[in-house]
């Protein structure tokens, strides 16, 4: 299978991805794209041998399909077949995602359902969760809200704050994310649930 991996940030998500698909795993990354050309993962993705992208938001304004029509165009070339969001800031509508549906992953910083949206650490925190987590799920229109396919949960401390949370979490997610994408690409749907 041929991974894209889309990024805004510093992709901490994506070099778990990269790192992961060595040897016999049946996945290859072909591009790591960014809405962002300044992100920081685009750097760690180079370093790392994988071809990169970047299709700033910024000069589409408001018009949404108009940035998303130049993100196919970009990844396009690479002819990619399995889509992972890994720390993606940017809502894709529908008609993106359409297309794409069945084929395009993302992780998400909650227990889904529970706390879709952001700030999701400090939302557990100020509901008085003992429990959090992290969820991969297919991407579907709606927002953080298509079928679950691994979640990983981690206590919550009486001194915890929304970043100490948030990095327990995010050391589960690198192992969470892939994790399910290796199941993912065999065709197996079974949930992954990490103790
Ligand atoms: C993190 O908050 C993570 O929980 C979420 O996206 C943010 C950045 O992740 N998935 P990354 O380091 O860019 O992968």
């Amino acid at each position: 299978r041929r991974v894209a991996i889309l990024i805004s940030g510093g992709g901490s998500n994506m070099v778990a991805l990269l790192r992961s698909m060595t040897g016999d795993h049946p996945a290859r990354p072909v591009v790591v794209l960014s809405n962002d050309p300044e992100a920081g993962g685009l750097a760690r993705a180079r370093e790392l041998g994988v071809l990169v992208a970047a299709v700033d938001h910024r000069p589409f304004g408001r018009d949404r399909v108009a940035f998303e029509d130049a993100l196919q165009a970009a990844l396009a070339p690479h002819a990619p077949d399995l889509l992972c969001l890994a720390g993606f800031m940017r809502i894709l509508t529908p008609g993106f995602v359409g297309p794409w549906k069945g084929r395009m992953l993302n992780i998400h910083p909650s227990l889904l359902p529970l706390y879709p949206g952001l700030h999701t650490h400090a939302r557990a925190l100020a509901h008085g969760d003992r429990e959090h987590g992290c969820t991969v799920h297919e991407v579907t229109e709606e927002l953080d809200h298509g079928p679950i396919l691994g979640q990983a949960r981690v206590p919550v401390l009486t001194d915890d704050t929304p970043d100490t949370l948030a990095a327990r979490v995010l050391v589960q997610e690198h192992r969470l994310y892939p994790a399910v994408m290796r199941r993912y690409v065999t065709g197996d749907r079974t949930p992954i649930l990490l103790p």
